[in-house]
């Protein structure tokens, strides 16, 4: 399976998935995304009755019990048989006390930690037993990864934090790219500023834009608006929402249950496992959130 996912040199261009517009948002036009889910998935058949549900596209990534336990006196279940799909242009809302295994399982989705048991699969592609440089790469190249902590480098300043996510993912003008998302999350201003003289909230913003300057598809968010005021994190919270536009598909950990009711699905973990799965009836438009 390692060598199906090394074969290829980069994943064929994607079908954009446009989805409908989270009503009240201003949409900026954002970068196609570059993994096609959709590669390897069923082609629809003619003469299908008009009746019948259109089949869903294949998961971008799918868990099959999956989970992590950690060695030791202790001996943690962190994530227990975690068995979950998720689709492109879906935006899923993570839940759970604190300790029931969301970081954990958003470091698995990432690829920045590997199961003890289970199989996860990206684009049809198992990352289970994939070598290192497969999982580096896939960490580089398709994932957006907005840390708990931030885990800025505190001797490079706010556009030097920005542009190394830009770098590493190969994206053309990755200078521009960075300044751009810095004005996006509110940063304008602040690009040569080094992280410790930003403000907490000024430091999550330059994570989250360094994240998505990659322009990687898929978008692993951890509590990206602990740190932020009401009106900062509205606005953060629109920006990954539009990530979804062009088939993204965005995971947010958070405690906050206002930005789960903007979700498509709410997954929530207790005590490692996921007690449930919905997918969100009368989705909240964002101006009608507040916390
Ligand atoms: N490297 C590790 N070694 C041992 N135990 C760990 C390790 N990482 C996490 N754990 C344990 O696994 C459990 C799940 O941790 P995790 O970080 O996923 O929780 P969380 O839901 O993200 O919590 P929070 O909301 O506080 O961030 C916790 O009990 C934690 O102590
Ligand atoms: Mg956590």
């Amino acid at each position: 399976m390692a060598a199906a996912m090394a074969a290829p040199a980069r994943p064929a261009a994607v079908t954009a998935q446009p989805r409908t517009p989270v009503p009240g948002q201003p949409r900026a036009p954002s970068a196609p995304c570059e993994v096609s889910p959709h590669a390897s998935g069923p082609v629809a058949l003619p003469g299908r009755p008009a009746n019948r549900p259109a089949p869903q596209p294949p998961p971008l990534i799918s868990l099959r019990g999956v989970g992590r336990r950690y060695a030791g006196a202790a001996g943690v279940v962190a994530l227990r048989d975690a068995t979950l799909d998720l689709r492109a242009g879906e935006f899923v809302v993570v839940l759970g006390p604190s300790g029931s295994g969301k970081t954990t399982l958003l470091n698995l989705m990432g690829a920045l930690d590997r199961p003890s048991e289970g199989q996860i699969t990206v684009a049809g592609r198992e990352l289970t037993g994939a070598p290192s440089r497969v999982l580096s790469r896939y960490r580089r190249e398709s994932v957006s990864f907005i840390f708990q902590t931030f885990n800025l480098f505190p001797g490079l300043t706010a556009l030097e934090n920005v542009q190394f996510g830009a770098d590493v993912a190969r994206r053309a003008h990755p200078r521009e790219a960075a300044r751009e998302m810095l004005q996006r999350v509110g940063l304008g201003d602040r690009l040569e500023h080094f992280p410790h003289a930003l403000s907490g909230g000024e430091q999550q913003r330059v994570a989250i834009a360094r994240a998505l300057a990659t322009g990687n598809p898929i978008v692993l968010a951890d509590e990206p608006t602990g740190e932020l005021d009401f009106r900062t994190g509205l606005q953060i919270l629109a920006l990954l929402h539009d990530q979804t536009e062009t088939g993204r598909v965005v995971v947010v950990v958070t405690h906050n249950r206002e930005i789960a009711r903007t979700a498509d699905r709410v997954v929530e973990l207790r005590s490692g496992r996921i007690v449930a799965d919905r997918a969100v009836v009368d989705r909240a438009d964002l101006e009608d959130v507040s916390w």
